[in-house]
């Protein structure tokens, strides 16, 4: 049993206004119990709150707002941002109240873990260049969340956050439409070989040729993978005209009149240009290869922003060379440079140089998902995550957890328990025992089996469970907050109140 956030003890209420500054109330209090042992209160009013947002509150969390969460000595939630977090997270979460500091770039594991304990920081945003270790996650004891406000978690040790009862939160998707708009830009350019033509024109080469160049309406555009990518590109190439196919592993309804087509070589036998937006998993490794270039027609094009290993590189040089393929866009390589500057050679991939004098060849340095819209959106999106979990206990959206939720709470006296546990039989007997002299209101929990692939996005053996109990008083949240803390499944407790 981990010895997280047992120890209790009831304060004197307390009011954080948005700025987050703490005065004392006189009303009855709004309690959590706190990493350090002790209740402490957070009475700022949803309404308080949609005041300070504009009038708006970014999160769809209507009912009673709660004690965001348990809170340090100076009773303030504290989070640090590092690595330049995007202003629409920064405002958001100071908008609750919140203590915001913000770091410019990464901190290594000591800095980090320096950092985090001496400013008791509750929270840690970072991006995909900062390291969260096990070793941070264990010094670190009042860490309750993490918000990746990026794509990808590997930079996070999953596993050992979850039994630790730290969630995760990431946005993988706020950047699928940046990613489409992009693949159309790169359709129009293949198709009228516009960076050939653009780079002899710096060169002073006059080049005005239009054998091989073509309009892309009514051409045939074929997507691999019709996730969140791939279903907005199918809408809008066909607002340019072109025909849509598509090829996914799994039956997927067409969005405006795409088709699926079953088989991938009949898939890559109609295609004008083949688009590939599949994750990157052990069975779409070198998914394309020479065999699949040999099916697509000739003078087709291949288009890759999903992932590096997808694509076989020497069978795209092979294919360009001979003319087999009109042309190609990458945007994502088995290997890629740690940071910019004259970094992609023959060192880091011995093709290098070789697929670099390829005729009608888009090469980008994985930009696909890189623009400012998109930023904003993995701002707002993790920002609110991490705002729901701390302030309502919600996992949706949570990487390493169980995903939970329960309706808001709309009247008073009604305490939220939070309780991250081991996966364990006989968890529910013991909570169920504690809460069976309550009204409990409504009540869900979920577990994940710990799963440590690398290909898998979650892991942890650890359940969660959210129960509301109506017409506890303050003695009772106490009485229920120890028994639910001191059982030997217990992981992390809060009380939301
Ligand atoms: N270039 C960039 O900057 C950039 C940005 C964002 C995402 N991406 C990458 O784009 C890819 C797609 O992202 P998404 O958000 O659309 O993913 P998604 O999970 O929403 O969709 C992936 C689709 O691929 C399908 N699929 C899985 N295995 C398949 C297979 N073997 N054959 C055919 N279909 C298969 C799935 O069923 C699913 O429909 C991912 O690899 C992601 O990492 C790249």
């Amino acid at each position: 049993m981990s010895a997280r956030r047992q120890s209790v003890s009831i304060s004197a209420p307390l009011s954080i206004s948005p700025s987050g500054q703490a005065s004392i109330l006189s009303t009855s209090p709004t309690l959590a119990t706190s990493p350090q042992g002790g209740y402490s209160s957070f009475s700022q009013s949803y309404e308080a709150r949609r005041a300070a947002l504009g009038g708006s509150i970014p999160f769809p969390q209507a009912g009673k707002a709660l004690s965001p969460f348990p809170q340090h000595e100076a009773n303030e939630t504290r989070i640090l941002l590092l690595e330049n977090v995007n202003t629409s997270a920064v405002d958001m979460l100071k908008a609750q109240g919140w203590h915001v500091e913000e770091v410019k770039k990464a901190l290594d594991e000591e800095e980090l873990i320096a950092r985090l304990k001496d400013g008791g920081f509750s929270a840690v945003g970072i991006r995909s260049k900062t390291k969260i270790t096990a070793k941070v996650i264990s010094e670190v004891p009042s860490l309750l969340v993490i918000g990746c406000f990026c794509i990808g978690t590997n930079q996070v040790d999953l596993l050992a956050a979850a039994k630790a009862g730290i969630a995760v939160f990431n946005s993988p998707f706020s950047n699928s439409r940046s990613v489409a708009e992009l693949v159309i830009s790169e359709v129009v350019a293949l198709s009228r070989q516009l960076c050939d033509r653009a780079r002899e024109m710096r060169e002073g080469i006059w080049n005005k040729v239009s054998k091989g160049c073509w309009e892309v309406r009514g051409k045939t555009l074929g997507i691999v993978g019709y996730g969140h990518i791939g279903s907005q590109l199918s809408v809008l190439a066909e607002a340019m005209g072109m025909k849509v196919i598509y090829y996914d592993v799994l039956p997927i309804m067409p969005l405006g009149s795409a088709q699926q087509v079953e088989s991938m070589e009949d898939f890559l036998g109609q295609a004008d240009f083949v688009t590939l937006h599949v994750p990157e998993l052990p069975e779409t490794t070198n998914l394309i290869r020479a065999e699949q270039i040999a099916q697509m027609k000739d003078g087709s094009y291949l288009i890759n922003n999903a992932r590096g290993k997808v694509v076989d590189i020497p069978a795209l040089i092979d294919g360009l060379k001979s003319g087999k393929l009109a042309g190609a866009a990458v945007d994502v390589f088995p290997a890629e440079p740690k940071a910019n500057g004259p970094n992609f050679g023959d060192a880091l991939n011995d093709w290098s140089s070789e697929l670099r004098s390829c005729p009608n060849l888009i090469l980008t340095p994985h930009i696909g998902g890189s623009t400012e819209e998109a930023q904003s959106m993995i701002g707002a999106e993790v920002g609110g995550a991490v705002i729901r979990y701390l302030n309502f206990g919600s996992t949706i959206g949570a990487v390493n957890f169980p995903e939970v939720n329960l309706r808001p709470i709309l009247h008073e006296g009604t305490v939220r328990l939070c309780h991250v546990h081991l996966n364990q039989p006989g968890v529910l007997k013991t909570v169920n025992a504690i809460l069976g002299e309550h009204n409990v209101e409504k009540q869900f929990s979920d577990s994940k089996r710990a799963r440590t692939d690398s290909f898998s996005p979650r892991a942890g053996d650890v359940a969660y469970l959210l129960a509301d109990i109506t017409n506890v008083d303050e003695a009772e949240i106490k009485e229920i907050y120890n028994a639910i803390a001191g059982s030997r499944h217990n992981i992390a407790t809060r009380m939301l109140f």
